[in-house]
């Protein structure tokens, strides 16, 4: 039984990541800019909130996160561990977390800080395209679909992520330094966190994460 959080800017690889992850060891992917995002397509009041602040590249308010994720890890899909994907975010969504998961008697397993230059970040948000109808997600030169512009597992046509326009990615990078950044030291205090370098292809970034997880 494994709890494990991604932490990490924004495109460092945090989802890729994550479907592998999820994959071979079998751990429920929670990612709360999937489901911002899935509440923003079905027009939902949690939507329209989310959305204001995430086509200006900043963070939803801490309360609303806090709730959203604290209510979906009680459905019974969770009670054998999870992989949480952009959560917490925030030193308060953190703290709010810990209490949360103590009060449970419950602990996180670790947290995985995968970092990369913010070069190598711009080039990976702007050259990002997700399919609308599955979800998976490519890039136009690292790891582009079989046809352009083209989901290979649905046939769907690919489209850019609204917030993955370079100003908007440069916003975000921002925010990450002032307001994400800080968990790092946060996660060092209690001795759950271990490095990552996001830099090099996704099945040398993976094989790192498997020698930190285990078999
Ligand atoms: P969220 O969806 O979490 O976005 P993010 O953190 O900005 O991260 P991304 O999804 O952009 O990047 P990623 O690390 O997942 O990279 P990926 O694997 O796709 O959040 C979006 C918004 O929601 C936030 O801005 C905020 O408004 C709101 N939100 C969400 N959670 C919140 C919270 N807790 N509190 C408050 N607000 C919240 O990879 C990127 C690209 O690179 C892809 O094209 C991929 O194919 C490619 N790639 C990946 N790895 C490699 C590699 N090793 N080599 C080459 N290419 C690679
Ligand atoms: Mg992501």
């Amino acid at each position: 039984m494994k709890r494990v959080v991604l932490l990490g800017p924004p495109g460092v690889g945090k989802g890729t990541q994550a479907e592998l992850i999820s994959e071979k060891y079998n751990m429920l992917h929670i990612s709360t800019g999937d489901i911002f995002r899935a509440n923003i397509k079905e027009g939902t009041p949690l939507g329209k909130t989310a959305k204001e602040y995430m086509e200006k590249g900043l963070l939803v308010p801490d309360e609303l996160v806090c709730d959203l994720v604290e209510d979906r890890l009680t459905w019974d899909d969770c009670k054998d561990g999870y992989l949480l994907d952009g959560f917490p975010r925030t030193v308060y969504q953190a703290e709010r977390f810990d209490s949360w998961l103590k009060s449970r008697g419950e602990d996180l397993s670790v947290v995985l800080d995968i970092q990369a230059s913010d070069e190598l970040l711009i080039g990976r948000a702007t050259g990002r395209r997700v399919c609308p109808a599955c979800g998976k997600t490519y890039h136009i030169v690292s790891n582009p679909p079989k046809t352009e512009g083209i989901c290979d597992n649905c046939g769907t046509a690919l489209i850019q992520r609204a917030d993955d326009a370079e100003e908007t990615v440069k916003k975000r990078l921002k925010v990450y330094q002032d307001q994400t950044s800080p968990l790092i030291e946060y996660y060092t205090g209690t001795g759950k966190i271990a490095e990552v370098d996001g830099a090099p292809g996704l099945m040398e970034v993976f094989e790192q994460i498997c020698a930190l997880l285990g078999e």
